[in-house]
């Protein structure tokens, strides 16, 4: 473990201090130190968490589901942003955009994505999601079994159909992570390797966070960025603490050897008997195979039956996996909240701003997250097209029902 900085430096106090150094936790932390402001973060291990399990799609219109065009606006938004956003990260930590092999690179790959149906269920459901998109505005192409095909040769003989989507692009999320801490180092991010186990309030203020060995951090603004972990922290009041839960996600990785490369040129993925599968091919090999969706609590055990059910739906979109060589498992847990979207900005405590919540999309929403989140934190409000994501949606009261609706009766 790496040492903590030491407690001369930790007592400084920070213009802001982000607790959580996963993806979010850093974008919001470089985002912010660029516009001047002093930012410390604390996390025990910086980069890691979801985003070591992560496959990385940036999948706005293949994850589209009914209830969620709010969200679809966010997603679309951020997703917009990628390009320019990986190109000045991948700038700001010295890297490539793309793969760039051992060298690093952040691994952003514009591929697109295909998503296919196996039977007349999965087809039948993948036309209903075909037509949400077309009615929301998206580009989305619809294919038959063949011509999915002849994109992808690796496919199964008996796919019935599927979704062309160009504009959904994946990124590497352990590279992405790794040249965020890169950046915000060379921002003059301060980091503190320890866990945060309170949050100070003083006078109806968040004031800072109390560390597992007593060190008390201060800074003028918290931010609460922590992922599923987000809704335990003490010291958090019970009206301020975030609806957030874990999700608990299983995520397999093989290895396309080079003479079977390119194995497939895109993402890949389905509903197999209701469950989302989906292969994510990498440039320099590596095949990522997700995910399964479990409410499970803090638990992270890999079980056989993940890998099987994993294992199983993959291989019936696509038989030659069982040919790969399979080089890891892993299990995270993915922020969940009462209505899949994210919670961001001030909340009801003073001093206290959330990062958290976002649920299946927070590699997505990188990019809008840390724009969001510095300009909150360096003007006090949430930005026009983050409102509907306020954490006041879950505290405020609902609005009073009219007494004549007891008593009229229709017409
Ligand atoms: N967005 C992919 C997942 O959460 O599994």
């Amino acid at each position: 473990m790496q040492p903590c900085t030491p407690p001369a430096e930790a007592k400084t106090p920070q213009d802001v201090l982000v607790v959580g150094g996963g993806i979010i936790g850093l974008v919001t932390a470089w985002r912010t130190a660029q516009r001047g402001l002093s930012v410390a973060v604390v996390d025990p291990e910086p980069g890691g968490g979801a985003a070591q399990v992560a496959a990385g799609m940036l999948a706005a219109v293949t994850e589209l589901h009914h209830g969620e065009q709010t969200l679809l606006g966010l997603n679309l938004a951020s997703a917009r942003r990628y390009p320019d956003f990986a190109a000045e990260l991948a700038e700001a930590s010295g890297r490539e955009v793309g793969d760039a092999g051992d060298a690093g690179g952040l691994g952003y790959r514009a591929c697109g994505t295909l998503a296919v149906a196996l039977d007349s269920d999965d087809r039948a459901h993948l036309r209903e999601l075909h037509a949400l998109q077309r009615r929301s505005g998206l580009e989305s192409e619809w294919l038959s079994g063949r011509e999915c095909r002849r994109l992808e040769p690796m496919l199964a003989p008996g796919v019935r159909g599927g979704l062309r989507v160009d504009g959904d692009h994946q990124i590497d999320p352990r590279r992405l992570a790794a040249a965020l801490l890169v950046a915000c180092e060379r921002a003059g991010v301060v980091f503190h390797r320890a866990w945060a186990e309170r949050l100070s309030v003083v006078r109806d203020r968040a004031r800072g966070v109390v560390l597992a060995d007593g060190t008390e951090l201060h800074a003028a603004q918290v931010v609460l960025a922590a992922g599923s972990l987000s809704g335990r922290l003490a010291g958090v009041p019970d009206d301020v603490l975030p609806p957030v839960r874990p999700v608990k996600g299983q995520v397999l990785r093989l290895r396309v050897p080079k003479p079977y490369a390119p194995f497939l040129s895109r993402t890949v993925r389905a509903v197999v008997r209701g469950s989302h599968v989906y292969l994510v091919p990498r440039e320099n090999g590596e095949l990522v195979v997700g995910a399964t969706s479990e409410e499970l609590g803090w638990d992270t055990t890999v079980t056989a039956g993940g890998v099987y059910e994993l294992l199983r739906d993959a291989h019936e979109l696509v038989p030659g996996i069982t040919e790969l060589p399979l080089t890891e498992t892993r299990a995270g847990l993915r922020p969940g909240s009462p209505d899949n979207a994210p919670l961001l900005g001030p909340t009801r405590l003073p001093g206290l701003q959330l990062a958290t919540g976002h649920y299946r999309n927070g590699v997505l929403l990188a990019p809008l997250t840390g724009d969001v989140m510095a300009h909150c934190l360096t003007t006090g409000e949430l930005p026009a097209e983050a409102l509907a994501f306020t954490p006041a949606r879950f505290t405020a009261p609902p609005p009073p029902i009219p007494a004549q609706s007891f008593t009229e009766q229709p017409a």
